[in-house]
């Protein structure tokens, strides 16, 4: 039976990250090349897009590609590039048919000019879809994004557009890649690995970090359901006493 039936779906975590990894260590395993793991990974991705919209999660945000990922040999990150393409062709279909809004966060910039081409296109084509807001983060780094924001508001500061003292959350907010990301509720990491590797250090300030061992490629919508249950089953205190919760 499936774990859905255990989900108590009023109290689905609103925003979903999810760290993808083991794609290369999938493929090891089997003898095969690192890329047939990341063609493998992007069937998860699938699986777990159509999940997320399925059960009504409202923001999916996941890490696909990090800033440090540029220093991967030059045919795997070529390779990665050609199959966000391809993805992004086919799967266009998908997001219209389930009502998915794409978004990227990152340094669109340094992708190459027809990755950024294909998701500008993808975006403006389901830029009024309200099921589900997935974001991919691209060629994205969280310290490059906060230097970014870092500029931006000082700049301004330097110009009297604003003053110091009127420097709070929402101001950091609204210079981000995204301003309409709200807070992680639920991070996920697959592969066994525990770190954060320089994702949305911002907005997981309180959110429930979730690590399976599952390597990417063979995480399934029954491992997604999985995480949301032991997600249900913490308390999130926000720094208050258990008592006052109640
Ligand atoms: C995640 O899988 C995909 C990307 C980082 C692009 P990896 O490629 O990191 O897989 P492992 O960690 O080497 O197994
Ligand atoms: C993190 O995975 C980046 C993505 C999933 C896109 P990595 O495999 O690059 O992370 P590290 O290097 O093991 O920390
Ligand atoms: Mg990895």
């Amino acid at each position: 039976m499936s774990l859905l039936s255990e989900i108590n779906i009023d109290q689905l975590p609103n925003h979903i990250a999810i760290i993808m990894d083991g794609n290369g260590r999938w493929a090891k395993s089997k003898g095969l090349l690192r890329n047939i793991g990341h063609q493998n990974g992007a069937k998860t991705v699938k699986e777990v897009v159509e999940t997320c919209a399925k059960i009504n999660v409202k923001y999916l945000t996941l890490y696909a590609f990090s800033t440090e990922n540029w220093n991967r040999p030059k045919l795997e990150v070529e390779l990665l590039m050609k199959l966000l393409i391809s993805s992004l062709k086919k799967e266009v279909e998908t997001l219209q048919k389930n009502n998915i809004k794409l978004s990227t966060i990152g340094n669109l910039n340094s992708l190459p000019t027809i990755v950024a081409k294909e998701l500008k296109d993808v975006i403006e084509k389901t830029k009024d879809n309200n099921r589900l807001t997935l974001t991919l983060a691209l060629s994205y780094g969280s310290r490059e994004e906060l230097i970014k924001t870092i500029k931006e508001i000082s700049l301004k500061v330097k110009n009297n557009l604003i003053s110091p003292e009127n420097i709070d959350k929402s101001v950091i907010n609204n210079h981000l890649y995204d301003h309409y990301l709200p807070d992680v509720d639920l991070l996920i990491r697959t592969s066994g690995e525990q770190r954060i590797s320089n994702f949305l250090l911002w907005e997981i300030a309180y959110a429930e970090l979730f690590f399976s061992d599952i390597l990417w490629p063979d995480f399934n919508k029954e491992n997604l359901f999985e995480a949301i249950l032991n997600y249900q089953n913490r308390e999130r205190r926000f720094g208050k006493t258990s008592d006052q919760l109640k």
